[in-house]
């Protein structure tokens, strides 16, 4: 048997393609190694977002350079947005790669890598599909306590800074009994929590169903205690959608709600079609209709023509929503977007820095304060394992997706416990466990069964 070592890199979505891959694989005689002097296949699965996703490639190229001088027989492959997004157009690296296949390729790479072990040549595949959605492949997961699990996939909305509609292609929704089948398939493997993912998963469509029936179907699976989501855009938050959110125990009070910018020009300029009102106006429905909900975000700072007036339309809806984490990235140009034919990346990267700095000096205040005013209160907090820093500290998360660190407990993963929180930094709260309400919790059943 021929072994696969893999590695991953980009967003969740990226994640479960690596576990569509992976079983792929599997069907077709191959194994998986974590190492990657043992491999005969090395795979990178990559991303293209920012420019600094493809320098990470360009630098993990260079390390596998002197894996196949080693070993002249080893297979390299360079898979998803990067991949798609260069189409082998790799500078000077080029050589070294065997494979070059997108995201809609994954089937064909068994084929691939079977005529270049015995042809020898290069393999390139970068055709995208506009039906293609892996839902006949049942992925290879990691056992844990969440599963992702694509519900969409690909992206229509052209945001003009954004490389995925060219990466990942059309957008394409699973059927409704599709993912419901899946999910049931999680639940008898025990898995506690499903994050349905989609580029723009709020416009998930099929067969006549919308995404708040999508998330009602799954929500009535057994055995699956969390629904997540990511990521929605705001565009497509119909009330609907809300109300089942409020009502539905299941689905996780939290919305990842990507602002990217507040002032209404540079948000015309992305293509984002919504306003700096529309979008407080969006966030005040949200926080009305579903109260304690945790709303997180992506921004975009130093976009195409953003003045240090249009940055302080960011700053000031960021400080107006006080959102519980936010993600800040340096607007980076890509090749072939919208942004890259028609506006010039004109702000002065020491500008982006010092609009960076900024937005992440105020999150963390706002992310402390916000963390600091639960201290007492308690949660229900799905144990996820023992946290990386220190193995007699557990982690876990809430509902609204923070992280708990408590110690040690007669729990396992997957276990669903209740925990007061004692102390808090800007990124994680503290927690102590109360045992007493350990079997009382909404969900004690789940608590007894065994994860593994
Ligand atoms: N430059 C910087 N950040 C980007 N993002 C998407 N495209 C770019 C780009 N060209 C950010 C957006 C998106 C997140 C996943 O990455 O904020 O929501
Ligand atoms: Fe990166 Fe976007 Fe592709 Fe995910 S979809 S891997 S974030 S480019």
């Amino acid at each position: 048997m021929k072994k696969v070592y893999i590695e991953t890199y980009g967003c969740q979505m990226n994640e479960y393609d690596t576990e569509l891959i992976r079983s792929i694989l599997k069907a077709n005689n191959y194994e998986f190694t974590d190492s990657q002097q043992n491999a005969d296949v090395v795979f990178l699965n990559t991303c293209a977002i920012r420019e600094n996703a493809h320098s990470k490639i360009y630098g993990r190229l260079g390390e596998i350079k002197h894996l196949k001088e080693r070993n002249r027989n080893v297979v390299v492959g360079l898979l998803g947005c990067m991949s798609q997004n260069l189409r082998g157009n790799l500078k000077r690296q080029e050589e070294l790669v065997d494979i070059f296949a997108g995201p809609d390729s994954y089937k064909r790479l068994p084929a691939m890598i079977e005529s270049v072990l015995t042809k020898g040549g290069k393999k390139y595949d970068f055709a995208l599909s506009e039906f293609e959605d892996y839902g006949d492949v049942y992925p290879q997961r990691v056992p844990g306590v969440n599963a992702w699990i694509a519900v969409m996939r690909g992206c229509d909305n052209f945001c003009t800074f954004c490389v995925v509609p060219y990466t990942r292609g059309r957008e394409r929704s699973r059927s409704p009994e599709n993912v419901v089948a899946e999910v049931q398939r999680l639940a008898e493997e025990r898995f506690k929590q499903v994050t349905l993912l989609g580029q723009n998963v709020n416009s998930y469509r099929a067969d006549g169903y919308d995404f708040a029936d999508l998330m009602m179907m799954v929500s009535e699976v057994d055995g699956i205690e969390r629904i997540r989501f990511t990521s929605p855009h705001p565009k497509d938050f119909p009330d609907k959608f809300l109300e089942v959110m409020a009502d539905n125990p299941k689905i996780c009070n939290h919305i990842h709600l990507p602002l990217q910018a507040g002032n209404n020009r540079i948000l015309e300029q992305m293509a984002r079609t919504y306003t700096k009102q529309s979008f407080l106006q969006l966030v005040d429905k949200i926080r009305d209709k579903i109260p304690n909900v945790a709303l997180t975000t992506d921004v975009i700072v130093g976009f195409s023509s953003e003045t240090d007036a249009d940055f302080e339309d960011t700053f000031e809806v960021m400080e107006t929503v006080e959102f519980d984490l936010a993600f800040i990235f340096k607007y980076s140009e890509r090749e072939n977007t919208i942004a890259d034919r028609k506006f010039s990346d004109d702000v002065p990267p020491h500008k982006k820095t010092e609009r960076i700095v900024r937005l992440n000096e105020l999150q963390k205040r706002i992310s402390l304060r916000k963390n600091q005013a639960v201290i007492g209160q308690s949660f229900e907090v799905l144990v996820e394992g023992p946290s990386k820093k220190n193995p007699n500290e557990w982690m876990g998360r809430t509902d609204g997706n923070k992280i708990v660190i408590f110690e040690r407990g007669p729990f396992k993963a997957g276990d669903i416990i209740e925990t007061e929180i004692v102390d808090a930094t800007a990124n994680t709260l503290f927690g102590k466990h109360d045992l007493s309400a350990h079997t009382s919790a909404r969900h004690a059943l789940p608590i007894l069964h065994e994860t593994n």
